[in-house]
């Protein structure tokens, strides 16, 4: 499968540009329809790993493979012009070797237009980090909570409070020393966030970590309701779409048992009227 030529108008190094300037926005997104709907309003749609857990009900990332982001990644580059494209690297893609990153990142890239990787771990990535930078590949990082290793963390907790923020700041330097463009901060503590926002000369994009931060991003399922199962501390939901969709599913369950759907409206006659004059 082969990618659209198209090429959004925001990339990486605007991106890095805008680190002290006007706020970052970002959500992720899975499908052509929403990322549509984002692109005029985020200036990058990251096609996360989460897709795993919030379209195809795994109970985590770890599932997730190179062929459901590269077909989620090209839905989602047919929906964008304007803002930038970044897929996130499934867990086992590229934390054997350098090599074994800039293959899965070419493939993601080639196969799906995005215009960035994102993928998880600080000192440890960050020769990795600089080996796909120097080969054209645009890195986005992430460091706090990164839920490909959540068997290591021991579950979805806050990351760096107290003595273990200076591990967490440790990552965020190497890798924005290694090259990478922005780093995504997830579950932190504020001041933890913010002190790394100040030490970095590259973007912290938060997520559960401070509006400090030089962006935001959200899991988009998560901040329009649609994802009911539970709501982490950091979302808020700025609509109730998973209630509003329930309501329209047992609505026509209804009609359709009581005979009420199809209306007269919804149906054919057997001819056409002829058309007046
Ligand atoms: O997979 C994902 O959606 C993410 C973000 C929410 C940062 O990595």
């Amino acid at each position: 499968m082969s990618a659209t030529s198209q090429t959004s108008v925001i990339t990486a190094s605007d991106i890095l540009a805008q680190k002290g300037k006007a706020p970052i926005v970002s959500l992720t997104a899975y499908t052509t329809p929403m990322a549509q709907m984002m692109d005029q309003h985020c200036d990058f749609v990251l096609v996360g790993d989460s897709v795993g857990m919030v379209l195809h009900g795994l109970s985590s990332t770890l599932g997730v493979t190179m062929e459901m982001m590269i077909l989620h990644g090209a839905a989602v580059a047919r929906g964008l012009s304007r803002a930038m494209l970044v897929i996130d690297m499934p867990f086992g893609s590229y934390e054997e070797s350098p090599d074994q990153a800039f293959r899965n990142a070419a493939r993601l890239m080639r196969e799906t237009n995005a215009a960035a990787v994102k993928l998880e771990g600080g000192v440890e990535m960050a020769a990795t980090i600089r080996f796909l930078v120097a080969r054209g590949i645009p890195v986005m990082a992430h460091v706090g909570l990164t839920p490909q290793s959540i068997n290591t963390l021991g579950g979805y907790k806050v990351q760096g409070r107290d003595a273990a923020g200076a591990a967490v700041l440790a990552g965020a330097q190497a890798v924005a020393e290694a090259g990478a463009f922005a780093v995504v901060l997830e579950k932190v503590p504020q001041s933890l966030a913010d002190e790394i926002t100040a030490a970095v000369a590259i973007p912290t994009i938060g997520i559960g970590a401070s509006a400090g931060c030089d962006g935001q991003v959200l899991v988009v399922d998560d901040m329009l309701g649609l994802f009911t199962a539970f709501k982490p501390k950091f979302v808020k939901r700025y609509g109730t779409l998973g209630v509003d969709a329930e309501a329209a599913i047992a609505a026509y369950a209804a009609e359709v048992r009581a005979r009420a759907f199809p209306a007269a409206e919804h149906v054919f006659a057997d001819q056409t009227t002829p058309a007046k004059g």
